[in-house]
């Protein structure tokens, strides 16, 4: 297991259990980050269909990474790929939201033409009554791409502002270079110990 990220997750969370949904959508950059930060190193992903879970043990502390892919965006693509399986997987996927102190939402800042979609569902998640307590941090991701939109951008086009009381923040990252993901994480962990989430 990465040693950076268990001893980042320790001193995150001293010996408490805590879980953190990583969303967004399809091609965001969840799994290149979330591997990012678990070994340090680029890997290469395919779409994540259903989810990938990471649990790093550390001493006392166990840590859950739930990479949930592309389901609140693309539950069609789940029906598609797992025949026989439920019309809709968002029920299933609540399981997942209890206990949540921190959302992870991570956005495609080349991907324009799908802002829309991305504020949509990012907002859509802010409403499940479960995930009311949870911190949120953005990721505009990808910011070595041509074109990007930067964070004030992003924070425009998702329309950030409307978020109420909820502690949240945005970082610009790139999962490719690995830049921006520590000074995301030291925030998240900043607010989580001064009791969000
Ligand atoms: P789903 O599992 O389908 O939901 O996608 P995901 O959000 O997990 O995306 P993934 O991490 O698989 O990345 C999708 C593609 O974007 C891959 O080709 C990555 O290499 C690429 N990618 C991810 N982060 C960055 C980044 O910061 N910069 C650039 N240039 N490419 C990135
Ligand atoms: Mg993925």
């Amino acid at each position: 297991m990465g040693i950076v990220f268990t001893r980042l997750f320790s001193s995150l969370f001293g010996s408490k259990e805590a879980r953190i949904l990583v969303l967004g959508l399809d091609n965001a950059g969840k799994t290149t980050i979330l591997y990012r930060l678990q070994m340090g190193e680029v890997v290469s992903t395919i779409p994540t269909i259903g989810f990938n879970v990471e649990t790093v043990q550390y001493k006392n502390i166990k840590f859950q990474v739930w990479d949930l892919g592309t389901f609140l965006y693309t539950c069609g693509k789940f029906s598609l790929v797992m025949p026989g399986g439920q019309t809709s997987i968002r029920p299933y996927w609540r399981c997942y939201f209890p206990n949540t102190q921190a959302i992870i939402y991570v956005v495609d800042s080349s991907d324009t033409d799908r802002l829309v979609v991305a504020k949509e569902e990012f907002h859509a998640i802010l409403e499940e009554e479960e995930l009311r307590g949870a911190v949120v941090l953005l990721f505009a991701n990808k910011q070595d791409l041509p074109g990007a939109l930067d964070d004030a951008a992003i924070t425009e086009a998702l329309e950030l502002h409307k978020i109420k009381n909820r502690q949240w923040a945005i970082f610009k990252t790139s999962a490719i270079k690995g830049e921006g993901l520590f000074e995301g994480l030291d925030w998240l962990s900043n607010t989580l110990k001064s009791g969000g989430g």
